[in-house]
């Protein structure tokens, strides 16, 4: 959500932020720009659209010569997507000039103050406040530091700023709270961005800034400022994974992509983790008397991430025992929970960054919960602020709709839930061993859902439903859990109406939507239940629904005299299964995607960083 990106070298600026914010692409955006130090004065230019438009009105960046510079992609909060509403946004007195990624809470009040300043607004963004503020300050004090230092500190809300000044032409200040940013250290250039691949093609060597940071840069040197003004070293870390990670390689799409990278995802997160047959979560410490005392655990995230903790509660009652329940962060964080110290409070997170979920994480250490978070980026402010954290090694993931990381963050929750039952005594050695195998199998098992056969099967499916206008996916048990994931891959990136229930429950109601030609998705792969999933397919069958049904292999023939279409998958441990379901339900949403022309990897209106609430 949102992206800035900026330069200070020896090269031409406008091409090497032009390339930075191609990969900040994947945060979403509507619109983009640059500024330039170039001639004395601070030289922008914005587009509303894609950022071929920018490009276009750049010439590639030649329009714009110069070599430190600052660029942003938006994701409209404040005011339409359009030109003006675009970053980078100068100062009244055109000496400054300001990206930004976050939001400025109290910015109704800093603009009429501003106003009465004297100040002028081209824009309604939040952000053209920040730029007459820095602008005010500086014409008061005379320094460029000291003006940004004034401005932050009145700012309530999130932000990674870049900010230009007039005056000192090679100079970039960005400071940040509660949105990410990262300094690049190149040689004889420096960078920031928000996110490691905008700057990857050029250097591999980043520091991490904390909230309150402050980096003052040109092309030489770099001072960094913490919080409280005092000058800080700031470790230098090594990226470990080349730019080819986060490019799309052979591939249409960086979704397909990804969806092909889950075996391997899976082995790199698990593998470590599984020694001679024991699950080894390094340096998570949850003793058995801590656990026996939980009154409850709390798994708390957003988007699918909140469905893997929906999964989560099913895992971990059944192999710990323990009362647990998902809930989503942005309802968490005010319905006042019932949490202290007595409970365990799970988050969930691929980016590290999202909004609601680390506000929630705060409220809920500030009820004194023991936190424990699942993320995927390494750094981000999530994975600082929990009191333990566990990696899923999915690499970086770029498309909006998640595949790799959902998978990586499941297979998490199966290692904690099996070190938990281990620690309490709860689960027999039999059905553990039982569960190493088949963790240890995952890979190999997705694998085969992945072949070109399996791939044509959905494919095919897709070119038969992707017409239809509303979709249902029913399940239970586990399986409904894999309904919500699937049914939002669809609606995501397909633009197709789609909402999942618990079979047992659409006769509550959701059946009344049942009609001719709605497409019903339903998840039968738990053979207790197998009957009772076929007496629902049965139901929306008679009323006219078009039934894709998944189940096992040994149960598709039964499936198939019902449901209109099947999709078969291995059997493997029931508590697994989920890892496998989901597999065709990402292909069948990517093919419908593609047959109904969307965009996949950069849905409409959505961003893969929801950094604001
Ligand atoms: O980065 P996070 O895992 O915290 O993001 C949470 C959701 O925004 C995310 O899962 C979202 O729902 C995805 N678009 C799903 O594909």
């Amino acid at each position: 959500m949102c992206g800035i990106v900026g330069y200070a070298g020896s090269r031409q600026a406008a091409p090497v932020l032009l390339n930075g914010l191609e990969k900040l692409e994947y945060r979403g955006y509507d619109s983009a720009g640059v500024c330039v130090h170039n001639d004395g004065g601070l030289n922008a230019v914005k587009a509303k659209g894609r950022l071929s438009v920018l490009r276009d009105r750049l010439e590639g960046g030649s329009a714009l010569p110069g070599t430190v510079g600052i660029g942003h992609t938006r994701w409209a909060t404040h005011g339409a997507p359009s030109d003006i509403n675009s970053h980078p946004h100068l100062s009244w007195t055109g000496k400054i000039a300001v990206v930004h990624n976050g939001i400025i809470e109290n910015e109704a009040r800093l603009r009429a103050k501003m106003l009465r300043k004297g100040a002028t607004f081209q824009s309604e963004t939040d952000t053209e406040v920040v730029a007459n503020m820095v602008g005010y300050y500086y014409e008061k004090h005379g320094d460029f530091v000291t003006a940004v230092r004034e401005t932050v500190m009145r700012l309530e809300g999130s932000f990674a700023l870049g900010i230009l000044c007039q005056d000192m032409p090679g100079t970039i200040v960005a400071v940040k709270k509660d949105s990410p940013l990262i300094f690049g250290f190149g040689e004889g250039e420096h960078f920031v961005a928000s996110d490691v691949p905008a700057i990857l093609k050029y250097t591999q060597t980043v520091a991490y800034l904390e909230d309150g940071d402050m980096a003052v840069f040109d092309a030489e040197n770099v001072v960094f400022y913490d919080s409280t003004g005092e000058i800080v070293e700031k470790k230098q870390e090594k990226i470990t994974w080349e730019m080819s990670a986060a490019e799309r390689g052979g591939y249409d799409h960086f979704m397909i992509k990804e969806i092909f990278e889950q075996p391997k995802a899976l082995r790199d997160t698990i593998s470590p983790r599984l020694r001679d047959g024991q699950v080894n979560l390094d340096g998570i410490e949850l003793s058995a008397e801590y656990l026996k005392n939980l009154r409850k655990i709390y798994l708390v995230a957003c988007g699918s991430a909140y469905y893997v903790s929906v999964l989560a509660k099913y895992i971990i009652e059944k192999t710990c025992r323990i009362p647990t329940e998902a809930m989503m962060a942005s309802e968490f964080r005010y319905c006042d929970p019932v949490v202290d110290e007595r409970n365990l409070v799970i988050f969930v997170s691929q980016s590290g960054e999202t909004a609601d979920t680390l506000a929630a994480l705060r409220e809920a250490k500030r009820r004194g919960a023991q936190t424990l978070a699942i993320v995927n980026v390494v750094g981000s402010a999530i994975a600082k602020a929990a009191d333990q954290v566990i990696y899923t090694w999915a690499g970086p993931e770029i498309a909006v709709a998640t595949t790799k990381a959902f998978s990586t963050q499941l297979s998490v929750v199966y290692l904690l839930a099996m070190q938990m039952a281990k620690t309490l005594g709860t689960m027999s050695t039999g059905e553990y061993l039982s569960l190493v195998e088949g963790l240890e199998q995952l890979p190999y098992d997705m694998d085969r859902l992945l072949s070109p056969k399996a791939l044509e099967k959905c494919q095919y499916l897709a070119s038969r439903y992707h017409a239809h206008h509303d979709a249902f996916y029913i399940g239970r048990n586990i399986d409904s859990g894999i309904c919500l994931e699937g049914s939002l891959k669809l609606k995501e990136i397909a633009y197709l109406h789609s909402e999942a229930y618990p079979a047992g429950e659409l006769k509550h109601g959701p059946i009344s939507l049942i009609e001719d030609g709605t497409l019903v998705v339903a998840l039968a792969t738990i053979e207790p239940l197998f009957d009772k999933t076929m007496a629902n397919i049965k139901e929306v069958k008679a009323r006219g629904a078009d039934v894709l049904c998944v189940t096992l292999e040994e149960l598709e023939e039964n499936a198939a005299a019902i449901a209109d279409s099947t999709i078969a998958i291995p059997k493997i441990h029931p508590l697994l299964q989920p890892s496998l379901s989901i597999i065709p339900l990402q292909l069948f949403s990517y093919y419908v995607a593609l047959y109904r022309g969307c965009d996949v990897d950069k849905p409409r209106n959505l961003a893969k960083s929801v950094t604001v609430e």
